[in-house]
């Protein structure tokens, strides 16, 4: 069974950015990605560097040299270590899904009058 936490209001993480917060004896990094709320254990699986510390980037593909594009802006947290990738959305490693941290639900309780004065829930 999990425990919510109430982290922030949504107007403190715009789209594209992200919240360190202390959560269940944890600490855990809040993303919102085009305006959906995801929630990483701040563990990098591979040494245990704060992950999610790291930059936020896109997916790069190639189609061959000197070709390549962006895709999933935003969706991609990279280790400030050893520059290993991972999914926000689920924690998983890009090149390798079963190498992964650890991912909360978020939920955004609103009873205010706007979304943006909703508080960001986390559960652990
Ligand atoms: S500790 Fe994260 S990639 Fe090495």
């Amino acid at each position: 069974m999990t425990k919510g936490y109430v982290v922030g209001k949504v107007a403190d993480i715009p789209a594209g950015s992200k919240k360190l917060v202390e959560a269940g004896g944890r600490t855990i990094g809040v993303f919102n990605v085009n305006g959906v709320f995801y929630a990483l254990r701040n563990v990098c699986p591979h040494q245990g560097a704060e992950l999610c510390k790291g930059l936020i980037k896109p997916y790069v593909v190639s189609s061959g040299p000197g070709h390549f594009e962006y895709e999933r802006e935003g969706e991609i947290i990279r280790c400030p270590w050893h520059q290993w990738e991972f999914d926000i959305k689920s924690g998983c490693m890009i090149i390798d899904p079963a190498t992964r941290t650890k991912s909360y639900e978020v939920t955004v309780e609103t009873f205010g009058v706007s979304v943006e004065e909703g508080d960001i829930v986390v559960h652990v």
